[in-house]
């Protein structure tokens, strides 16, 4: 076994990279795998230098030129943790074009341009991991790919996403209006920096992308994974948990239930697959009406070993930060990609998705949300 350092490159020093950054500068020794490569940080890319050293980032690590960090031979590894669609998705496509492993957080790349890369890792040999981009801290992809794999997955479904989780459950439990509990959720770092893509269900979304990747062996296209819940005029109501109000809180707490931004895939007997991110009224004591503020949720339904669930921080830069570590790990110990132990993806463009059907209850807004368990 080579002994040769694993050198890693990280690009954005923002609320994920700086905790990658911080875990290498604070905990090294722990980062070298008895069985594998001992990891190194040789150089970091962030685009705001000033702001960068002054959270602590080495300035002799630092450059704020991205591409020259991904091209450079004394890299072995990128991590990006940069976020959003270009350049992340550019960078990564580079480093991966040029043999570099890849370790993201970006599951808006992922859900985007999976099938791509991963055509383009069957290419060069090259290893994409991306554990922290769908639940947080909670090790779920690699168990899903590989400790399931001798199962056939039937349904997959969960909280996905922390932010409107957090929201949802301060506005039950104090009664607090959308605007506060959003600005909490920004300041304590769980949201998007563009927090649209949390409240309108569109980070869930691609995160359910990703996971019925895993699950089914197909890239469905994002956009046609449905993020409305129905509303009793039977127009499409509105995205994510925008349209939720107090009172449909309120209302829905006075039944026993509470409202929860469920995502959803299933593999359906004609072979579409049905997917859907909508708020969904579930009981209040139920493991979904108890699974609490930056807390995600996913169960598992698979033939033959039944539910298996998995819970834990789904947000934040600490949670994040320690699954890309795990994922710097696995590549130091020579494992091969996310989706490594799950079937070959075999197209999925072209595979008919429908939206997850079901009982609805009507709320004071004039939302039907779906009625969960
Ligand atoms: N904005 C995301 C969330 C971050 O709130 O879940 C973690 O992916």
């Amino acid at each position: 076994m080579s002994i040769l350092p694993l050198r890693v490159g990280v690009i954005g020093a923002g609320t994920v990279g700086r905790e990658v950054v911080r875990s290498f500068l604070e905990r090294s020794p722990r980062l070298a795998p008895s069985d594998g490569r001992p990891l190194v940080l040789a150089g970091i890319a962030e685009k705001f230098t000033e702001r960068a050293i002054a959270n602590g980032i080495p300035a002799e690590l630092l450059t704020d030129d991205a591409f020259a960090l991904v091209g450079r031979d004394d890299v072995d590894v990128i991590v990006e943790t940069m976020g959003g669609d270009e350049p992340a998705h550019s960078l990564v496509r580079a480093a991966l074009a040029a043999g570099r492993h890849v370790v993201t957080a970006n599951k808006h790349v992922i859900a985007h341009h999976g099938p791509e890369l991963e055509a383009l890792t069957r290419e060069t040999g090259s290893v994409l991991r991306f554990e922290a981009a769908v639940g947080g801290g909670i090790p779920l992809l690699g168990p899903i790919a590989q400790d399931l794999a001798a199962n056939r997955i039937a349904r997959v479904r969960g909280i996905l996403n922390g932010t409107t989780n957090y929201m949802l459950t301060a506005m039950a439990r104090d009664g607090r209006d959308y605007a506060d509990v959003l600005r909490e959720a920004q300041a304590k770092g769980y949201a998007e920096a563009d927090p649209t893509a949390d409240v309108e269900g569109l980070d869930a979304v691609n995160k359910l992308v990703i996971l019925a990747r895993l699950a089914f062996g197909l890239w469905i296209p994002p956009e046609a994974v449905s993020n409305c819940a129905g509303s009793t005029s039977g127009k499409p109501g509105t995205p994510g948990i925008t349209g939720v109000t107090a009172e449909d809180v309120a209302a829905l707490g006075a039944e026993g239930r509470t409202l929860r931004l469920i995502a959803t895939t299933r593999l359906a007997e004609d072979c579409a697959i049905e997917a859907s991110v909508v708020p969904t009224a579930v009981p209040a004591g139920s493991p979904f009406g108890r699974c609490n503020g930056v807390l995600n949720r996913v169960e598992v339904d698979a033939e033959p070993v039944g539910r298996v669930a998995f819970e834990g921080p789904g947000a934040g830069g600490a949670a994040a930060g320690a699954a890309v570590l795990s994922d710097l790990v696995s590549i130091a110990r020579g494992l091969g990609s996310t989706w490594g132990g799950a079937v070959r993806a075999e197209g999925g463009a072209d595979v008919p998705v429908r939206p997850v059907d079901g009982e609805c209850v009507a709320a004071p807004s004039g939302a039907c949300y779906p009625v969960g368990d």
